[in-house]
Order: structure tokens, then sequence, then C-alpha cells
């Protein structure tokens, strides 16, 4: 198996680069089904779930391929898809369990063929992750649901516009009521949407396919159904959790890091607390290429209090990554997580590292260290794992962090990245432990 060998130590310094978010590509990957023809997608990271996702696509019969981009100085690829007319209506559960985002094929496939299958994702190790406001949205949208066998099973002859308020601001019923909305019969408005950027570019890229969206940004979406949908040329937006990893990671380890082709403006609040913990912040503005932030840590950070929420709130998806600050900060940090009811699963591990974690229910304490103590952990999850490797950063000796495909899947080419600004850390092969008789 692999793991990161991480030596805790030195200062970072030099230039990243962000790519496209996983948790934009996988969506406007699903959101070219709602028209026949070939999409491409520029500014997809290179990460394991693209490759899974182009799978749930091909098994639906489009055509998929991934090429590298040709844009100067990125690594990231370009994602053309081929959607035929009679695209399929199945996703199967050996996908959807690998990939969470795949039930983000049910709006648009209900919208275009009026029936959908999709295997239920089940709850992961970041909390139970329900379906209901995806099911409630299109069902007063005309959609029949029922649950059999594990699939959730749509049909609607035509969907028409219906007003909906969403129990809470959930991405993924936003993005799935949303896709179903655009070819409806009649208007539709969501309230209480997401405001997250991901759901912002799915918008854009929707309207350049004809769709009639407003209120990108705002809480409440409002679509004008259209009869038909044609594909795009599109861009992913930059991955606001892998920039907001690498800030909290100069935070953590020290140093001076220029973070290229991040959104400043899509992790406010995040900054805002690394400025309060003691980083100087400078924003270089949001052009893909030239645009980016720096930031700049000379002293121990100081603690920092924590919330998410949803966008434009702190990111739950940025917690660990706060916890690993908190851990070698000088004072105790509060954090209260909103979001998912398991995050906090992520604490034990941090807590073999010597972190002091008390946790209860949705806050957790955290008295910092000056350093913490490299052991051995695993990845639970893909943030839970980079939080560990930026925390490892600032430990004594060396921590081990096993179950590293967690981290391949939201983070390219993570180890090679860390090396390049001086960090030691080493993806290397081991021989898994054997069990005694
Ligand atoms: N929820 C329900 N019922 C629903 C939908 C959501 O109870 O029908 C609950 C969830 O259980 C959760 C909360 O509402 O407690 C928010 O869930 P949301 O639907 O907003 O999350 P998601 O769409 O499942 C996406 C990201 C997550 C990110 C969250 C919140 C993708 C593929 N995933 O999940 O990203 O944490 O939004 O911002 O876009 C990650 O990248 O590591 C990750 C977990």
């Amino acid at each position: 198996m692999e793991i990161f060998r991480v030596q805790g130590g030195g200062r970072l310094v030099g230039e990243v680069r962000v790519g496209g978010a996983k948790n934009s590509i996988l969506k406007l990957m699903a959101i070219a089904l709602l028209a026949p023809g070939r999409t491409v997608l520029h500014n997809a990271p290179r990460i394991a779930d693209v490759a899974i996702m182009s799978e749930v696509l091909r098994r639906l019969g489009c055509q998929v391929e991934v090429k590298p981009d040709t844009e100067k100085g990125c690594s990231t690829d370009s994602v053309s898809i081929d959607v035929p007319e009679d695209v399929g209506t199945e996703a199967d559960y050996d996908l959807v369990r690998r990939l969470r985002a795949s039930i983000n094929v049910l709006g648009p496939l209900l919208a275009r063929r009026g029936h959908v299958k999709v295997a239920h994702p089940g709850g992961d190790a970041i909390g139970s992750r329900g379906l209901d406001y995806h099911i409630a949205g299109l069902r007063r949208m005309g959609a029949e649901i029922t649950s059999e066998h594990g699939f959730v099973i749509a049909r609607a002859e035509r969907l028409h516009g219906a007003s909906i308020v969403l129990e809470f601001p959930s991405v993924g019923a936003t993005e799935n009521i949303l896709a179903a909305a655009v070819l409806a019969k009649g208007c539709t408005v969501i309230d209480n949407a997401a405001r997250e950027p991901e759901i912002g570019n799915i918008v854009a890229m929707l309207n350049g396919m004809g769709a009639r969206v407003s209120g990108a940004g705002s809480s409440t979406l409002e679509v004008e159904g259209v009869e038909e949908l044609v594909p795009v040329i599109h861009r992913t937006v930059p991955d606001r959790i892998v920039a907001g990893t690498w800030a909290y990671a100069v935070a953590i380890a020290q140093g001076d890091v220029l973070i290229r082709g991040a959104d400043a403006s899509h992790l406010r609040v995040a900054l805002d607390k690394l400025a309060h913990a003691g980083a100087h912040i400078t924003d270089l503005g949001a052009d893909p290429i030239h645009g980016g932030f720096r930031v700049q840590m000379t002293q121990r950070p100081c603690a920092v209090d924590v919330v998410t929420l949803p966008f434009p709130g702190f990111a739950t998806d940025m917690l660990p990554m706060a916890i690993a600050l908190a851990s070698v900060s000088e004072g105790p940090s509060l954090m209260t997580e909103n979001v998912f009811d398991a995050r906090f699963m992520f604490a034990n591990e941090m807590a073999r590292l010597g972190a002091e974690i008390r946790t209860d229910g949705h806050h957790a304490v955290v008295r910092g260290k000056e350093w913490l103590s490299g052991a051995p952990v695993r990845a639970t999850d893909i943030r839970a794992g980079a939080g560990l490797v930026i925390a490892a950063l600032r430990a004594e000796g060396f921590t081990e962090v096993s179950d590293i495909h967690h981290i391949d899947r939201g983070y390219p080419d993570f180890a090679a990245q860390l090396q390049r600004l001086g960090a030691q850390v080493e993806r290397v092969q081991v021989a898994e432990p054997e069990l005694g008789a």
C-alpha cells in the first residue's frame, strides 16, 4: 500500500497552482447530459474522481475523452463528452458508492428522458447525507419517486415549474433541482438555494447552453424552463478547498507561498480567520492564470474560533484544516460544525498526533501546542486526509498517513507539490502489516 511519510519541521516557500474544483467538474459532467452533442470542460483537476464520473457517463452511452489542457503552465485536463440522443437512464451502486456525486445525474436524466434509476449512495465517513431534499423538490415538479432495492427511481412525463423552499441550502439538492427545472414546463423558484461558487458556475454553464436561470450567488434561483439545450465549451471554477488547504498549510508550517489560479473571494471567511491568526494575505485578483493570493506567516498562529456554515460561511470541507491549525496555535479554539454529523471523527486521528481536542456534539475545543508529535495515522476521508498531512508539517519526527486514496480523490499531486514548497513529504510504497494468527 502507499502512504505519505511526512517529516515535520521546515517552512513552505514558493508557488503552487490550483486547478478546477472536484466539486465543480463532477457536477458539470452531469450537466452535460442535458444536451445531446459534444460538451467540452476545461480546467479539470487530475484526480481519481474524474475517471469514475467518466465511467458513470460511459455506462449511460456517452463517449468521454480526458486529455491535457493546452493552457500554458497548467497541469489540468479537458474533458470532452459526447452525449447521445437516447442517453441511458441507470447508474449502478458499484459506481455510485465510489462517487457520491454520481447522484447528480438524477436531475438531468429525469428532465431529458422522463425516467431514471440511480443507486442510493448511503452515508459516508463524514455523516448521514440524506437525499430527502432532492426528492421533495423533484416531487413538487411532478416527479413520481420511489425507493426500491437500494435505487431511487424517478418518473415524470414532463416536469412542471414549481415553487420550492429547501429546508437547508443543500448543494446537491440545489444542483439536482436546478438541472431538472431548466427543461421543465414553466417557471421554478428555488428558495434557500445553496450559494456556493460551484453553483454559480453551473448556472453560467446552463445559461450558455440556452437555459434561463437568474439569481446565481443569491438564495433564490429563478428558472424559466426551455424546450431544449445545446452543448457548450465551459471552464471549471478553481478549487477553493484545495486553495484553502494550501493557505492553512502555510499558516501551520510558516513560510511564504503564492497560490496561483485561486480566487480569494471564494474563501473570504477562511482567509479572514487566517489573518486573525497572524498571517499576511495579499489578494492578486481572480485571473485564472495570473491571479491568486499570497500567504505569508512568520510566527506561531494565534487561536481563532471557527463555525462552519453553507457558503459564504466557513466551509465544512475546511474544518479539518482549521482543527490542524488550532492544534498548533497559541491558546484554545472553539470549533463548531453545523453541516455534517460525523466530521469530528477526524479528531481521533489528530489525537494520535498529540493534539488536545475535546469534542461534545457538534462542538470541539482544541488547545494548541507548539509542536505535535509524529505518528502513524489514517485518512478517513479526503479532507481529513489533507488535514492530517498539513498538521504533520508541524509534528516532531515522522508521520505516516495511510489510506491516501482518499487524498488522491481531491488533491492532485499533493506530495510532489508539498515537496516543491520545501516540505519533507514522500509518497512511499510499504508492505501491508500482516495480522498475527
Ligand atoms: N442533507 C439532507 N438531505 C438532503 C440533502 C442534504 O439531510 O436531501 C443534509 C446532509 O446530510 C448534510 C447537509 O444537508 O448534513 C448538507 O449537505 P449538502 O447536500 O449541501 O452536501 P452535498 O451536496 O452532499 C457537497 C460536497 C461536499 C461538501 C458539501 C457542503 C460534492 C460532491 N460534495 O456535498 O464535499 O462538504 O457539499 O459544502 O459536491 C468533499 O469534497 O470532501 C465534500 C464532502
